[in-house]
Parts: structure tokens; sequence; C-alpha cells
């Protein structure tokens, strides 16, 4: 485990009183499990808007699979892609639409270019990631 290093901060009151109220409902033991959970995430968001470091995460994809070539093309592209897509899962919603989430890591750039790619597919509908840091 990597060495724990304390620091103090110092907010306005009323900042805290909400902080506290957040770190209650969501169930979070304390303020420094609360605040490490928050600095990951930044340093996720970090990551994903500068392309930089490697992330992990889920892409969840629907699409029509009527559109011509659908399953082709998105095999084609996941198979593009090979080195950072872990697995995937497929649900049929309806008699048209398919569900499909992605799980990735690797670099942020290489995630995001897999996901502006699979925004461009004509087949596909929407498009949502969450991508998170193991630091
Ligand atoms: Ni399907």
């Amino acid at each position: 485990m990597e060495k724990l290093v304390r620091f103090g901060v110092a907010v306005p009151e009323n900042l805290l009183v909400e902080f506290d109220k957040w770190i209650k409902n969501k169930g979070i033991p304390n303020r420094s499990e609360a605040i490490r959970q928050l600095i990951r995430e930044f340093v996720a968001e970090e990551h994903w808007d500068r392309e930089t470091g490697t992330v992990y995460g889920a892409i969840t994809i629907t699409y029509d699979h009527h559109v011509h070539d659908a399953m082709g093309g998105l095999t084609t592209l996941q198979h593009d892609f090979g080195n950072i897509i872990n697995c995937s899962t497929h649900v049929h919603i309806d008699h048209d639409h398919c569900l499909e989430v992605i799980v990735v890591s690797g670099n942020a750039k290489n995630i995001k270019r897999l996901v502006d790619s699979l925004s461009s597919m004509r087949c596909v509908e929407t498009v949502s990631h969450r991508i998170t840091t193991i630091l």
C-alpha cells in the first residue's frame, strides 16, 4: 500500500457543513476517504482532458442492429482497439436495439479515440463513458 501523507485543509464552515452532509448521504466512512475519492475522480478527469496517463472504465453504447453492417462494423472497430478493450457484454434491448458495455483500460488518448470512433458510427444511437483511475 502507498504511504499515507497527512495535510491540513482550511475551508469555510458552510462549505464543510455541505461536504459532511454529502459524506453522510453517500455513506462514505470519513472525510479522508471522501477526499481520496474526489481526488481520484479529479485525476481521472485530468488524464481524460489532457489525453494522458492510464485510465480504466466502461463505455456504454446503444445501437440499432438493423443498420447496414452494424454488427460487422462494431466488431471490426473493437478488433482495431483490441489492446485497450478487456471485454464487452451485449444485451438485446428489444427487436431493434442492442446495448453494449465495453470495459476498457489503457492510455486515455486511445480510449478517447475509441469513444469518438463509436460516436461516428451510423448505427450507434448513444455513447456514454465512465472513466476512473486506481491511484
Ligand atoms: Ni442485440
